[in-house]
């Protein structure tokens, strides 16, 4: 059994984070995205994954994450020329996965359910894919199931204008290699890509062994902001365990479930966890609150935060209004004057969003 997560894709919907990223790369909780998806599949045992990466993101994926030592695996990349769709990565990689049954995952979507249990099924069953569903309220932004009373999977449809159903399909399949058959025959959708929906659909109708399940826990999709805040709190709310390695002053305040990084300065503070701090950090005269989480060599001086992400490298002074519900880019800087501003000063790059509420 191997695996293949896909780490390509333009992240349009996560604007302006992605024009110099990849979306997968985007930190929850400090971590990339698409660790947890690598780490999700190492803990089923299957070490040999290969990632499907962009010309214009790979090598930023490929120097962060590395060869997979780090998750005792070892990781092949295999580079997807243009974003032709799910089943064209599938085709690109076929080299890698020669006739092995395999895990796709998809790399900016996060599950709660262990996979180990689906991966038996998938196995024991002998099937030719096993696809996860969950109910969601917007089906129509997904791929969609229609299923039988009796839990037989009748048919997929990719974004349907009118869902048949509120199962969406969860970006985690298992398949045997007669998914390659069925992708040598798809035609591009209507957008233009090869769906790995449609040749799901195809293994339906030729009559082989698909089967669906319903995933208990929570699912998400990150690929836009508040999926991305919503994300950061379960998992800051689920996973995070309290550790102060760097350095906290007698005047502050350390409160719940709060992990500081090595090398970073907390001084006459109050942090209310669960909150995530990285390493070499500065925060002075800052409230912190809970559901946040605080990239590597961020700068925040008097400065109130709550439920929001900051990424690696920015810094905001003076802004004791609370900044809440925010994404802060990498190395972005918001700073306020000390005295009641008489003006508002702006470089502000393409598809930001600002709100003085
Ligand atoms: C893709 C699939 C869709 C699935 C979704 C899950 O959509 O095409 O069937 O429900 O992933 O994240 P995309 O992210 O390409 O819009």
């Amino acid at each position: 059994m191997k695996a293949l997560i896909l780490s390509g894709g333009k992240g349009t919907r996560l604007r302006p984070l992605t024009y110099t990223g990849a979306k997968q790369l985007v930190p929850v909780a400090n971590k990339p995205i698409l660790w947890y998806g690598i780490e999700r599949i190492v803990a089923t045992g299957i070490q040999d994954i290969g990632i499907v990466i962009s010309p214009e993101t790979g090598d930023e994926v490929k120097a962060k994450t590395g060869n997979g030592d780090r998750f005792k695996a070892n990781i092949t990349y295999i580079v997807q020329d243009r974003p032709a769709g799910l089943a064209h990565a599938v085709k690109v990689a076929q080299p890698f996965l020669g006739d092995s049954p395999f895990l796709m995952y998809l790399g900016d979507n996060l599950i709660q359910d262990d996979l180990n249990q689906f991966l038996e099924q998938f196995t024991q069953q002998q099937l030719d894919s096993l696809i996860l569903l969950r109910q969601v309220s917007n089906p129509g932004a997904f791929g969609v199931a229609k299923v039988a009373d009796d839990g037989r999977l009748l048919y997929l449809v990719e974004k349907p204008q009118v869902p048949p159903s509120n199962l969406a399909l969860v970006g985690v399949y298992f398949f045997s290699p007669t998914i390659h058959d069925a992708i040598a025959e798809l035609q591009p959708s209507a957008r233009g890509e090869l769906e790995i929906t449609d040749a799901i659909q195809s293994l339906i109708e030729q009559q082989k062994k698909v089967s669906a399940c319903q995933l208990e826990g929570w699912w998400l999709d990150t690929g836009k902001k508040d999926d991305l805040l919503e994300a950061n709190r379960i998992i800051l709310d689920s996973y995070l365990t309290p550790e102060v390695l760097g350095e906290v002053d007698a005047h502050s305040q350390v409160i719940g479930r709060v992990e500081i990084g090595a090398g970073s300065q907390v001084i006459n503070c109050t942090i209310r966890g669960p909150v995530a701090i990285g390493q070499n950090c500065y925060l002075e005269n800052c409230f912190v609150g809970p559901y946040s989480s605080i990239g590597d060599r961020v700068t925040l001086i008097d400065t109130d935060i709550d439920h929001s992400v900051i990424l690696q490298g920015a810094k905001v002074v003076g802004i004791h209004q609370r900044i809440v519900d925010s994404v802060i880019g990498q190395r972005a800087e918001v700073t306020v004057a000390p005295r009641r501003p008489k003006a508002l000063r702006f470089l502000v790059g393409d598809d930001c969003q600002i709100e003085l509420m």
